[in-house]
Protein backbone atom coordinates (compact mmCIF):
# COMPACT_ATOMS: atom_id res chain seq x y z
CA UNK A 1 0.00 0.00 0.00
CA UNK A 2 1.10 3.09 -1.20
CA UNK A 3 0.27 6.27 1.28
CA UNK A 4 -0.36 9.83 -0.29
CA UNK A 5 -2.10 13.04 0.48
CA UNK A 6 -5.56 13.44 -0.75
CA UNK A 7 -4.80 17.10 -1.85
CA UNK A 8 -1.86 15.41 -4.42
CA UNK A 9 -4.31 12.63 -5.26
CA UNK A 10 -7.34 15.22 -6.03
CA UNK A 11 -5.00 17.47 -8.06
CA UNK A 12 -3.43 14.04 -10.11
CA UNK A 13 -7.15 13.14 -10.38
CA UNK A 14 -8.37 16.35 -12.23
CA UNK A 15 -5.41 16.22 -14.50
CA UNK A 16 -6.32 12.81 -15.46
CA UNK A 17 -10.24 14.12 -16.04
CA UNK A 18 -9.23 16.91 -18.33
CA UNK A 19 -7.19 14.93 -20.63
CA UNK A 20 -10.78 12.75 -21.39
CA UNK A 21 -12.96 10.03 -21.19
CA UNK A 22 -15.65 9.63 -18.63
CA UNK A 23 -16.22 9.27 -14.75
CA UNK A 24 -17.31 6.10 -14.49
CA UNK A 25 -14.31 4.61 -15.94
CA UNK A 26 -12.02 6.59 -14.22
CA UNK A 27 -13.75 5.47 -10.90
CA UNK A 28 -14.27 2.19 -12.03
CA UNK A 29 -9.95 1.94 -12.73
CA UNK A 30 -9.55 3.64 -9.02
CA UNK A 31 -11.86 1.07 -7.26
CA UNK A 32 -10.18 -2.07 -9.04
CA UNK A 33 -6.70 -1.00 -9.37
CA UNK A 34 -6.13 1.35 -6.91
CA UNK A 35 -8.19 0.32 -4.10
CA UNK A 36 -10.14 3.25 -3.40
CA UNK A 37 -13.83 2.26 -3.23
CA UNK A 38 -16.04 5.00 -5.43
CA UNK A 39 -18.16 6.00 -1.95
CA UNK A 40 -14.34 6.70 -0.66
CA UNK A 41 -13.61 8.60 -3.57
CA UNK A 42 -16.69 10.87 -3.42
CA UNK A 43 -15.65 11.78 -0.11
CA UNK A 44 -12.65 12.51 -0.38
CA UNK A 45 -12.93 16.59 -0.54
CA UNK A 46 -14.35 16.31 2.97
CA UNK A 47 -11.00 16.01 4.73
CA UNK A 48 -8.11 17.30 1.87
CA UNK A 49 -5.74 17.42 4.64
CA UNK A 50 -5.63 13.77 4.94
CA UNK A 51 -3.45 10.56 3.50
CA UNK A 52 -5.09 7.93 1.90
CA UNK A 53 -4.02 4.57 0.85
CA UNK A 54 -3.23 3.09 -3.04
CA UNK A 55 -2.39 0.07 -3.85
CA UNK A 56 -0.82 0.81 -7.13
CA UNK A 57 1.34 4.03 -7.58
CA UNK A 58 -0.21 7.04 -9.35
CA UNK A 59 2.21 6.53 -12.51
CA UNK A 60 1.00 2.86 -12.73
CA UNK A 61 -2.49 4.07 -12.82
CA UNK A 62 -1.94 7.10 -15.03
CA UNK A 63 -0.50 4.87 -17.66
CA UNK A 64 -3.85 2.38 -17.74
CA UNK A 65 -5.37 5.73 -17.92
CA UNK A 66 -3.45 7.00 -21.26
CA UNK A 67 -3.57 3.71 -22.35
CA UNK A 68 -8.19 3.81 -22.19
CA UNK A 69 -7.76 7.27 -23.95
CA UNK A 70 -5.73 6.80 -26.72
CA UNK A 71 -7.13 3.13 -27.55
CA UNK A 72 -10.78 3.22 -26.13
CA UNK A 73 -9.81 0.10 -24.91
CA UNK A 74 -12.88 -0.64 -22.25
CA UNK A 75 -11.71 0.16 -18.97
CA UNK A 76 -12.84 -3.43 -18.08
CA UNK A 77 -10.04 -5.08 -20.08
CA UNK A 78 -7.32 -2.87 -19.12
CA UNK A 79 -8.03 -4.07 -15.06
CA UNK A 80 -8.66 -7.55 -15.87
CA UNK A 81 -12.46 -7.66 -14.09
CA UNK A 82 -16.00 -6.44 -14.14
CA UNK A 83 -18.73 -6.11 -11.87
CA UNK A 84 -22.03 -8.43 -12.88
CA UNK A 85 -25.09 -7.86 -10.17
CA UNK A 86 -23.15 -8.68 -6.78
CA UNK A 87 -20.17 -10.57 -8.64
CA UNK A 88 -16.85 -9.25 -9.20
CA UNK A 89 -15.44 -11.26 -12.58
CA UNK A 90 -12.60 -11.91 -14.03
CA UNK A 91 -12.15 -10.99 -18.00
CA UNK A 92 -10.17 -11.33 -20.83
CA UNK A 93 -10.39 -9.58 -24.49
CA UNK A 94 -11.40 -13.52 -25.52
CA UNK A 95 -14.59 -13.45 -23.09
CA UNK A 96 -17.37 -10.62 -23.52
CA UNK A 97 -18.19 -7.59 -21.08
CA UNK A 98 -21.28 -9.03 -19.58
CA UNK A 99 -23.84 -6.38 -19.77
CA UNK A 100 -26.29 -4.87 -17.00
CA UNK A 101 -29.24 -5.70 -19.43
CA UNK A 102 -28.59 -9.54 -19.24
CA UNK A 103 -28.66 -8.81 -15.38
CA UNK A 104 -32.49 -9.66 -15.34
CA UNK A 105 -32.05 -12.97 -16.49
CA UNK A 106 -31.88 -13.91 -12.92
CA UNK A 107 -34.80 -12.33 -12.05
CA UNK A 108 -36.58 -14.21 -14.93
CA UNK A 109 -35.30 -17.41 -13.27
CA UNK A 110 -36.48 -16.85 -9.98
CA UNK A 111 -40.11 -15.27 -10.91
CA UNK A 112 -40.02 -18.47 -12.76
CA UNK A 113 -39.17 -21.47 -10.12
CA UNK A 114 -39.50 -18.95 -7.19
CA UNK A 115 -37.56 -20.21 -4.18
CA UNK A 116 -38.57 -23.54 -4.65
CA UNK A 117 -36.14 -25.86 -2.69
CA UNK A 118 -36.38 -29.10 -5.34
CA UNK A 119 -32.75 -29.95 -7.38
CA UNK A 120 -33.11 -28.83 -10.47
CA UNK A 121 -31.09 -29.10 -14.05
CA UNK A 122 -30.31 -26.59 -15.52
CA UNK A 123 -27.77 -25.62 -18.83
CA UNK A 124 -26.58 -22.79 -20.18
CA UNK A 125 -25.17 -21.99 -23.68
CA UNK A 126 -22.10 -19.46 -24.84
CA UNK A 127 -21.15 -18.77 -21.55
CA UNK A 128 -18.70 -16.32 -21.60
CA UNK A 129 -17.39 -14.94 -18.32
CA UNK A 130 -19.75 -17.07 -16.47
CA UNK A 131 -21.71 -14.53 -15.60
CA UNK A 132 -25.20 -16.03 -15.46
CA UNK A 133 -24.56 -19.51 -14.83
CA UNK A 134 -22.68 -18.48 -11.45
CA UNK A 135 -25.24 -16.12 -10.17
CA UNK A 136 -27.68 -18.87 -10.77
CA UNK A 137 -25.59 -21.72 -9.26
CA UNK A 138 -25.14 -19.56 -6.26
CA UNK A 139 -28.87 -18.25 -5.90
CA UNK A 140 -29.90 -22.08 -6.04
CA UNK A 141 -27.19 -23.93 -4.34
CA UNK A 142 -29.76 -26.87 -4.28
CA UNK A 143 -29.37 -26.76 -8.81
CA UNK A 144 -27.10 -28.81 -10.90
CA UNK A 145 -25.60 -26.39 -13.53
CA UNK A 146 -23.63 -26.91 -17.11
CA UNK A 147 -22.15 -23.52 -18.55
CA UNK A 148 -20.84 -24.37 -22.11
CA UNK A 149 -19.10 -22.47 -24.79
CA UNK A 150 -17.49 -22.80 -28.00
CA UNK A 151 -14.11 -21.96 -26.88
CA UNK A 152 -11.87 -23.40 -24.07
CA UNK A 153 -10.27 -20.12 -23.34
CA UNK A 154 -13.33 -18.35 -22.46
CA UNK A 155 -14.23 -21.58 -20.45
CA UNK A 156 -10.99 -21.34 -18.20
CA UNK A 157 -11.78 -17.76 -17.80
CA UNK A 158 -15.61 -18.85 -16.12
CA UNK A 159 -14.04 -21.76 -14.18
CA UNK A 160 -11.92 -19.23 -12.27
CA UNK A 161 -14.95 -16.93 -12.09
CA UNK A 162 -17.17 -19.44 -10.36
CA UNK A 163 -14.04 -21.24 -7.83
CA UNK A 164 -13.66 -17.78 -7.23
CA UNK A 165 -17.29 -16.46 -6.64
CA UNK A 166 -18.17 -20.29 -4.94
CA UNK A 167 -17.08 -23.12 -2.39
CA UNK A 168 -19.56 -25.49 -4.27
CA UNK A 169 -19.18 -27.73 -7.07
CA UNK A 170 -22.89 -27.67 -8.14
CA UNK A 171 -21.77 -25.91 -11.85
CA UNK A 172 -20.07 -27.99 -14.58
CA UNK A 173 -18.39 -26.79 -17.81
CA UNK A 174 -18.13 -28.37 -20.95
CA UNK A 175 -16.80 -27.13 -24.62
CA UNK A 176 -18.01 -27.26 -27.83
CA UNK A 177 -20.86 -26.13 -30.58
CA UNK A 178 -24.21 -25.02 -28.60
CA UNK A 179 -25.77 -28.71 -28.33
CA UNK A 180 -23.26 -30.99 -29.19
CA UNK A 181 -21.86 -31.68 -25.91
CA UNK A 182 -24.53 -32.22 -23.88
CA UNK A 183 -25.90 -35.45 -25.91
CA UNK A 184 -25.94 -37.52 -22.73
CA UNK A 185 -28.49 -35.10 -21.70
CA UNK A 186 -31.30 -35.18 -23.31
CA UNK A 187 -34.68 -35.05 -22.39
CA UNK A 188 -32.99 -34.16 -19.17
CA UNK A 189 -33.08 -30.41 -18.71
CA UNK A 190 -35.44 -28.10 -16.94
CA UNK A 191 -34.23 -25.11 -17.84
CA UNK A 192 -32.02 -23.67 -20.51
CA UNK A 193 -30.66 -20.21 -20.53
CA UNK A 194 -28.70 -18.36 -23.25
CA UNK A 195 -27.60 -14.84 -24.56
CA UNK A 196 -26.20 -16.13 -28.10
CA UNK A 197 -24.32 -13.70 -30.44
CA UNK A 198 -27.58 -12.28 -31.90
CA UNK A 199 -26.22 -8.81 -33.63
CA UNK A 200 -27.02 -8.69 -37.50
CA UNK A 201 -23.74 -8.46 -39.51
CA UNK A 202 -24.35 -5.52 -40.93
CA UNK A 203 -25.72 -4.00 -37.84
CA UNK A 204 -22.15 -5.23 -36.86
CA UNK A 205 -20.37 -2.97 -38.67
CA UNK A 206 -21.50 0.08 -37.42
CA UNK A 207 -20.94 -0.73 -33.66
CA UNK A 208 -18.99 1.75 -31.56
CA UNK A 209 -14.86 1.07 -32.01
CA UNK A 210 -14.74 -0.01 -28.23
CA UNK A 211 -16.78 -3.10 -29.28
CA UNK A 212 -15.58 -3.79 -32.98
CA UNK A 213 -11.61 -3.69 -32.08
CA UNK A 214 -11.64 -5.26 -28.68
CA UNK A 215 -14.28 -7.71 -27.73
CA UNK A 216 -14.54 -10.71 -29.20
CA UNK A 217 -16.53 -11.25 -33.55
CA UNK A 218 -17.57 -14.69 -32.08
CA UNK A 219 -19.61 -13.58 -29.23
CA UNK A 220 -21.49 -10.88 -30.90
CA UNK A 221 -22.57 -12.08 -34.34
CA UNK A 222 -25.52 -13.52 -35.38
CA UNK A 223 -25.22 -14.35 -39.34
CA UNK A 224 -26.65 -12.18 -41.58
CA UNK A 225 -30.28 -11.12 -40.02
CA UNK A 226 -28.58 -11.70 -36.13
CA UNK A 227 -30.95 -14.79 -35.68
CA UNK A 228 -28.50 -17.91 -36.77
CA UNK A 229 -27.21 -19.28 -33.53
CA UNK A 230 -31.11 -18.28 -32.14
CA UNK A 231 -32.85 -20.60 -34.62
CA UNK A 232 -29.94 -23.10 -34.38
CA UNK A 233 -30.61 -23.28 -30.52
CA UNK A 234 -34.52 -23.74 -30.58
CA UNK A 235 -34.73 -26.09 -33.35
CA UNK A 236 -32.70 -28.93 -31.20
CA UNK A 237 -34.27 -27.59 -27.89
CA UNK A 238 -37.19 -29.95 -27.55
CA UNK A 239 -34.36 -32.66 -28.15
CA UNK A 240 -32.90 -31.42 -24.78
CA UNK A 241 -35.61 -30.21 -22.44
CA UNK A 242 -37.53 -32.38 -20.15
CA UNK A 243 -41.29 -32.28 -20.64
CA UNK A 244 -42.54 -28.94 -19.65
CA UNK A 245 -38.64 -27.40 -19.56
CA UNK A 246 -38.15 -23.47 -19.49
CA UNK A 247 -35.86 -22.12 -22.58
CA UNK A 248 -35.11 -18.43 -22.24
CA UNK A 249 -33.13 -16.47 -24.78
CA UNK A 250 -31.94 -13.14 -25.06
CA UNK A 251 -32.55 -11.41 -27.89
CA UNK A 252 -31.29 -8.13 -30.11
CA UNK A 253 -33.51 -5.30 -29.37
CA UNK A 254 -36.11 -5.60 -32.31
CA UNK A 255 -36.00 -9.72 -32.36
CA UNK A 256 -38.71 -10.61 -29.90
CA UNK A 257 -41.95 -11.36 -31.86
CA UNK A 258 -39.40 -13.47 -34.63
CA UNK A 259 -37.93 -15.38 -31.78
CA UNK A 260 -41.44 -15.80 -30.15
CA UNK A 261 -43.22 -16.77 -33.78
CA UNK A 262 -39.57 -19.40 -34.06
CA UNK A 263 -40.62 -20.52 -30.64
CA UNK A 264 -44.23 -21.60 -31.31
CA UNK A 265 -43.30 -22.79 -34.71
CA UNK A 266 -41.06 -25.15 -32.88
CA UNK A 267 -44.05 -26.18 -30.47
CA UNK A 268 -43.25 -23.98 -27.11
CA UNK A 269 -45.97 -22.92 -25.23
CA UNK A 270 -46.12 -20.16 -22.79
CA UNK A 271 -44.21 -18.08 -25.01
CA UNK A 272 -43.74 -14.67 -23.86
CA UNK A 273 -41.62 -11.51 -24.00
CA UNK A 274 -39.77 -10.09 -21.20
CA UNK A 275 -39.13 -6.41 -21.33
CA UNK A 276 -35.46 -4.78 -19.89
CA UNK A 277 -35.27 -2.37 -17.93
CA UNK A 278 -35.64 0.07 -20.88
CA UNK A 279 -38.60 -0.96 -21.72
CA UNK A 280 -36.87 -3.05 -24.78
CA UNK A 281 -38.09 -6.67 -25.17
CA UNK A 282 -34.76 -8.16 -24.54
CA UNK A 283 -36.05 -11.91 -23.66
CA UNK A 284 -38.45 -14.57 -24.93
CA UNK A 285 -39.33 -17.32 -23.09
CA UNK A 286 -41.09 -20.37 -23.55
CA UNK A 287 -41.80 -24.26 -22.24
CA UNK A 288 -41.64 -26.96 -24.12
CA UNK A 289 -45.03 -28.22 -24.35
C1 LIG B 1 -23.21 -12.85 -26.31
S1 LIG B 1 -21.96 -13.85 -25.60
C2 LIG B 1 -22.71 -14.19 -24.05
C3 LIG B 1 -21.73 -14.44 -22.94
C4 LIG B 1 -22.39 -14.51 -21.54
N1 LIG B 1 -23.35 -15.58 -21.47
C5 LIG B 1 -23.04 -13.19 -21.19
O1 LIG B 1 -24.27 -13.13 -21.17
O2 LIG B 1 -22.31 -12.23 -20.96
C6 LIG B 1 -22.12 -15.37 -26.51
C7 LIG B 1 -21.19 -16.49 -26.05
O3 LIG B 1 -21.48 -17.62 -26.91
C8 LIG B 1 -20.27 -18.25 -27.26
N2 LIG B 1 -20.49 -18.92 -28.56
C9 LIG B 1 -20.44 -18.38 -29.79
N3 LIG B 1 -20.71 -19.32 -30.74
C10 LIG B 1 -20.94 -20.47 -30.06
C11 LIG B 1 -21.27 -21.80 -30.48
N4 LIG B 1 -21.41 -22.11 -31.77
N5 LIG B 1 -21.45 -22.74 -29.53
C12 LIG B 1 -21.30 -22.44 -28.21
N6 LIG B 1 -20.98 -21.19 -27.75
C13 LIG B 1 -20.81 -20.22 -28.67
C14 LIG B 1 -19.25 -17.14 -27.33
O4 LIG B 1 -17.94 -17.62 -27.18
C15 LIG B 1 -19.72 -16.22 -26.21
O5 LIG B 1 -19.06 -16.52 -25.00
Amino acid sequence: MLCISIKEFLFWKKKQLSKGGDQQSFTFLIDCIGGISTSDLNSLTINPEGKLYLKKNLYYLESIWDNYLLHSTPIQYLCGVTFWRDLKLRVTDKVLIPRPETELVIDIVHGIFGNKSQKLFFVELGTGSGAISIALALKFPMWEGIATDIDQDVLEVAKENYVSSSEKSNLKFCCGHWWTPLESFKGKLDLVISNPPYIPKDIYEKLPKAVKKFEPKIALIGGEDGLEHISEIIQKAPLYLRKKGWLILENHFDQAEKVKKLLIKNKFTSVEIVNDFSGVGRFTIGRYK
